[in-house]
């Protein structure tokens, strides 16, 4: 299927998606989100990626919210409709269960900033912005925004971003940990690439329990998290990875992990 707001290829077990919509700064539409929604369904799917990189198309944006012409419009049915879809979106690329980089190349705003926070990381270019800025437009944030920053940033830092509306620049964003990393804008790709090819050099299924350990856990009582980790940890060890990746270690030479 070809993707009208999205450009998508997979290149040496990466699976690059590139909001396309530069003109808009990339702004989400209702087109945006479905194919979205779809594109990460095929990449779930897709033995061949073992990560991805999520990133916008130009110098300016990565994607500077939902599109403000659709929401002028919604009632108050649609609007709920379009927040659930948007949640299910940001919700199946945290669960994806391989690791999602957002190259964050410009505006993250609104929207933007939602989908870069269900990511595992976010790495940024110096010139990203970083914003929640829906109080400014009459409405507050509809795709998880309010739940994911504090979970990332803590509530204080979180409501005074929420609250304010007011972007933070990349630099601020790393300090207070909501970007991994910050490059020059040519570095990014090649920055993301780097920190994916360290977690494709590990075991594959550690890597999905401990995301899922990480992101299931969250939303649990501690007990219940560590129970969880408990039931992986255990399950890691029954894997052909295991055997491996520990053997290796005892043979002073590196794993060769096969996903089993
Ligand atoms: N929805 C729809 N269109 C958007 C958009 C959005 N969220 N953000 C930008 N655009 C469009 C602009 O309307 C403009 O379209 P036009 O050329 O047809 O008029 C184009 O993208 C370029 O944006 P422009 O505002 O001219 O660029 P700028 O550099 O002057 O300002 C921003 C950049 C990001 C500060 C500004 O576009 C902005 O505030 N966008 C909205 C951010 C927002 O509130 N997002 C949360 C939505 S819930």
């Amino acid at each position: 299927m070809g993707y009208e707001t999205l450009l998508y290829e997979i290149r040496a077990g990466i699976a690059y998606v590139t909001i396309n919509r530069p003109q808009k700064l990339n702004a989400l539409n209702r087109r945006a989100i479905q194919e979205l929604t779809d594109c990460f369904e095929r990449v779930a799917k897709a033995p061949e990626a073992g990560a991805v990189i999520l990133t916008g198309a130009g110098e300016k944006a990565f994607v500077a919210g939902a599109d403000i012409s659709e929401l002028a419009a919604l009632t108050p049915t649609g609007a709920r409709e379009t927040a659930l879809r948007g949640q299910a979106l940001m919700d199946s690329i945290e669960h994806l269960g391989k690791p999602v980089v957002a190259a964050v190349n410009g505006f993250a705003l609104g929207g933007g900033c939602e989908l870069a926070l269900a990511c595992t990381l976010r790495i940024a270019s110096v010139n990203a912005l970083f914003g929640q800025p829906e109080v400014k437009l009459g409405i507050i944030p509809g795709y998880a925004g309010t739940q994911r920053l504090p979970r990332l940033v803590g509530k204080g830092r979180a409501l005074e971003i929420i609250l304010s509306g007011e972007p933070i620049s990349a630099e601020e964003a790393w300090r207070i940990g909501l970007a991994n990393q910050v490059v020059s804008l040519p570095e990014l790709i090649p920055t993301a690439e780097k920190a994916i090819r360290k977690i494709l050099a590990n075991g594959p299924l550690a890597v999905r329990y401990a995301l899922e350990a990480v992101n299931r856990g969250i939303e649990m009582t501690e007990a219940d998290g560590e129970q969880l980790e408990a039931n992986l940890f255990g399950l890691c060890c029954a894997t052909a990875d295991m055997k491996e990746g520990t053997r290796a270690f005892l043979e002073k030479r590196p794993a060769k992990f096969k996903g089993e």
